[in-house]
Formats: C-alpha cells, structure tokens, sequence
C-alpha cells in the first residue's frame, strides 16, 4: 500500500476517535442540540403504531445524549460505543436515574465494524453521524448486516447522515473557519476555536482538523493549540439507498432535516439527511 494510503486510513482511524477522548466539551459542544433528540424520540413512541414492540439498541449511545431521554420515555435501552470516555460519562449519568430507569438501560464497549447482538431489539438508531465514522464499504456492509441480524421481523432501524456539500468540502484548506471562544467545561481553560478540512475525494472521506487554542483573558495564545483530528464518510443518498438494499432493508422514509421535511427541499448547511428503514 503506498505510503500515503496508510498515513490516509490511520488519519481515518484518529479521526473516529479524537473527538471522542474529551467528554465533557464533547457534552457542553453539543449541549443545544436537540432537533435529533427530538426527532428519535417521537419516532420510538409513534413507531408503535406501525412497528413492533420491544427493546430499543442505540448504536454509537456515546455520552447517552439520546439513550437518557429514550429511558426516561420509558423504553428499555442498550447502548453500545467503542470510545471508553463517552462510555464512561453515559454511566455516570445512568447511575444517577432512578432504580427502575437504571434497570432497563445496559451499556457495552463494541466496535460498530466488528459487533453482533441477539436478535432482539424492535428499533435501532445511530444518532448525530455516526455511521460517517465507517469509512470502508465492508465496515459499512457489516454494520447495517450485523445491525439487520439484531432486529426482530419488521423492526427498525433510523440514522443521519450530513450529505456532502460541495462548496463546504471545497472550503481553502488553508484558512481557518468557524472562530469561536468559549471556557472548557472542566478546566475553566479560555480556548479560541477553529476548524478546517481536506477532502480525499478516492475514499470520500472529509478530513477535518478542529483547533483549541488557550487563551488568555485579553484573547493572547497561552499555551500550545491542540489539534483534533474528526474524519466524515461522505455519504451520497444513492449510495445509502443501496447499501440499505443490499443488507436486507426497505427505505421507509428518508428525510432532508429533523422537521421531517423533503429530502429535496431547501438545502441548507448542516441540514441532516434522515433515513428510516425496516428488516425485510
Ligand atoms: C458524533 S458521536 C455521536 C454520539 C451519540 N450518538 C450522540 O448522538 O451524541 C459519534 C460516536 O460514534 C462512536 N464511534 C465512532 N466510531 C465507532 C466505531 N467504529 N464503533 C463504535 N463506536 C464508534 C464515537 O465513540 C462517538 O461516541
């Protein structure tokens, strides 16, 4: 394999990983992000009308960003991450919810790439982009097999992807985008935000950097900047509407926006793509 290949797929494997290692700015990031809570939350409660009971797994729970409100709904959760410092903050928060919510949750450490589950749950989600983290054709294959072999006859399955934008991915690599400044959540640490991103366009896999400078309380460097790495498949619709195919799914819906509004509607930046399918 030529070298820049393996510097390519270990730049992939950082960049599933990274962003995950902090879980608390991971939490405070994030922490107004409620258009896909919402949105999978409705879809496990109204689902029931046309779909199977049963227990519900929330594939990559992360810090339970979703997995805490699908409990506190009522539903019976299994939560499965890779990353021990996401897995680590969903426990200190199921451990604070009441016996009887506690009882109906169970966390595991599994690769999405490499997991298989009882064939048990009636719905299956994978919340905020996280199929984008499989880059390779196979690991995608595995996933939504090994996810099609957990569900009950007629269950589900709902995930997001954000659909490639080209005049985002064309951004100057070179520039800095997106400044922000904010406090860590832990250390109280003023960091300067930033971002930027190269596009390998033979994987399609976006490689993005996302920047932390420490400042101090003039806005002047105070340490040194730490550098993140976050990859993203790039996921086109018709590529996702075949691979559901050929892993045993029928597209149900496939949505441009957590409003539940056409996937040819009005694009707009950060605007998921929402697909919902069933087990064949
Ligand atoms: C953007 S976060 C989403 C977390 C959660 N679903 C949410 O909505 O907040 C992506 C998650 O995918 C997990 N992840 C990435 N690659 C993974 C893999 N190969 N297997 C399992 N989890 C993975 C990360 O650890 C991280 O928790």
């Amino acid at each position: 394999m030529p070298a820049k290949d393996d510097f390519l797929r270990a730049d992939e494997e950082a960049g599933s990983r990274e962003a995950f290692d902090d879980a608390a700015l991971y939490d405070f990031e994030y922490r107004r992000r409620r258009g896909d809570i919402n949105f999978y939350r409705r879809l496990a409660g109204n689902r029931l009308q046309f779909a199977p009971a049963g227990p519900i797994v929330d594939l990559a729970c992360g810090t339970g960003r979703l997995l805490m409100p699908l409990l506190r709904d009522g539903h019976t959760v299994v939560g499965l991450d890779r990353s021990a410092a996401m897995l680590a903050a969903a426990r200190h928060r199921v451990a604070r919810l009441s016996a009887s919510r506690r009882q109906r949750c169970l966390l595991l450490r599994a690769d999405l790439r490499a997991f298989s589950l009882r064939p048990r749950f009636a719905l299956a989600v994978a919340a905020f982009h996280s199929v984008q983290h499989l880059y390779a054709e196979a690991d995608l294959l595995h996933f939504l097999r090994a996810t099609r072999a957990c569900l009950v006859p007629g269950g589900w399955l709902a995930f997001d992807v954000l659909p490639p934008d080209p005049a985002w991915i064309a951004r100057d690599p070179l520039r800095r985008w997106g400044r922000t400044m904010f406090r860590h959540p832990l250390s109280g640490q003023r960091l300067v935000y930033t971002t930027n991103h190269r596009f390998d366009p033979r994987r399609r896999v976006l490689h993005m950097r996302l920047y932390y400078l420490p400042v101090d309380e003039r806005g002047r460097p105070s340490g040194p900047e730490r550098v993140v790495r976050l990859c993203h498949l790039q996921l086109e619709p018709a590529r996702v509407r075949g691979l559901l195919a050929r892993t045993g799914f029928r597209l149900l819906a496939c949505f441009g926006g957590f409003d539940g509004r056409p996937v040819d509607g009005e694009p707009g930046l950060a605007d998921e793509h929402v697909y919902v399918a069933a087990a064949r």
